[in-house]
């Protein structure tokens, strides 16, 4: 086993609140540890451009609180070619970096994986994104802080919507995972939830027209995932409402990037500090290749290759549950 004397650390993808939290946790974790810590800034980007600094204890002082990440984030299309993971492998040699944290989602662990494929680089995953879409992990880092700021939001609409008699379709993201809709759609009381997981061929719509719209409630509001891949966001919910029952009056609101930002919330934080302490352990135990999760509040650790390539199911209890509160 390799001995560690410098990590790096980097978050990509899409920035998600905790992201901070995460990063002086495996930063002050690692230096507990005897290890130096190199922070990458803008993700893998940085890392083949050579933006490449120096971390300490200080350098992560007062920063548990914010929103954002400190180190940047970024896609980099460079990175998934071999060429591109070249230029980052021969940064990793410059600096002597023995192990890799990537802090980030889906993608930014696919990466990951591809780079450790091709190289002899210790790579360590932590789930950082509002999405909560990976397997293995109950919950991911963002997660909980996008949640509740997606229930302020909706606790304001719900204002509008009583006082004028209105459906409202609220989308917000989560990218092709309906984790968001259905847990805020729940926390708000919202009367249905239209999520990409829901692969029953029963029309959502029609389903919430014919079941939601009591006669003695006069709003509602439906909480739509973004689904790109599906391309049917709120607008288009709204569309078939008012040419299929014009008697409804309608109107969206797309929550967009404001679901990303803000300070983390207490579980948020303690997640990340939680995982990213964690990682250090999994690095000093000579693991390699795999995510940090949490499972009924336990640490686990998940391999690259299950939590990217599977699909993490939603429970059927919540969209149970939502049917049931929302008669
Ligand atoms: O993965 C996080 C996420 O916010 C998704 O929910 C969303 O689909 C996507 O990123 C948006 O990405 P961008 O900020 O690049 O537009």
């Amino acid at each position: 086993m390799k001995e560690i004397k410098t990590i790096g650390v980097l978050t990509s993808g899409g920035d998600a609140p905790g992201m901070n939290a995460s990063i002086r946790a495996v930063t002050r974790a690692a230096i507990y540890k005897g290890w130096s810590v190199k922070g990458i800034c803008r993700g893998y980007a940085g890392l083949i451009e050579n933006e490449i600094i120096d971390l300490t204890t200080e350098s992560v002082s007062n920063t548990i609180q914010r929103g954002g990440t400190l180190l940047k984030s970024a896609r980099s299309k460079e990175f998934m070619t071999p060429e591109g993971r070249a230029k980052a492998y021969e940064n990793i040699l410059k600096h002597s970096i023995d192990a890799l944290v990537v802090i980030g989602g889906n993608g930014s662990l696919a990466g990951a994986l591809a780079f450790a494929k091709e190289y002899d680089v210790t790579c360590i995953g932590l789930p950082g994104t509002i999405d909560n879409d990976l397997y293995g992990t109950d919950y991911t880092i963002g997660y909980d802080t996008a949640l509740n700021t997606i229930v302020q939001c909706v606790d304001k609409i719900r204002d509008t919507a009583t006082s004028h008699d209105r459906i409202f379709f609220v989308e917000v993201m989560g990218r092709d995972a309906g984790f968001l809709a259905q847990n805020s759609a729940i926390a708000c009381g919202a009367e249905a939830a239209i999520i990409p997981e829901d692969q029953s061929n029963i029309d959502q719509l029609e389903n919430f027209i014919g079941r939601g719209i009591r006669k003695s409630k006069n709003s509602s509001i439906v909480l739509v995932s973004e689904s790109p891949a599906a391309g049917k966001g709120a607008q288009y919910y709204a569309d078939r409402v008012k040419k299929e029952h014009p008697e409804y009056e309608v109107r969206v609101s797309i929550l967009g990037h404001l679901q990303r930002g803000g300070s983390p919330s207490a579980a948020d934080r303690i997640l990340a500090s939680r995982l990213g302490v964690a990682s250090i352990v999994a690095l000093d135990e000579g693991q390699r290749n795999v995510m940090v999760g949490v499972q009924n509040d336990k640490i686990v650790y998940i391999p690259f290759s299950r939590a990217i390539k599977m699909d993490k199911p939603i429970d059927k209890e919540l969209i149970d549950t939502l049917a049931v509160l929302s008669i």
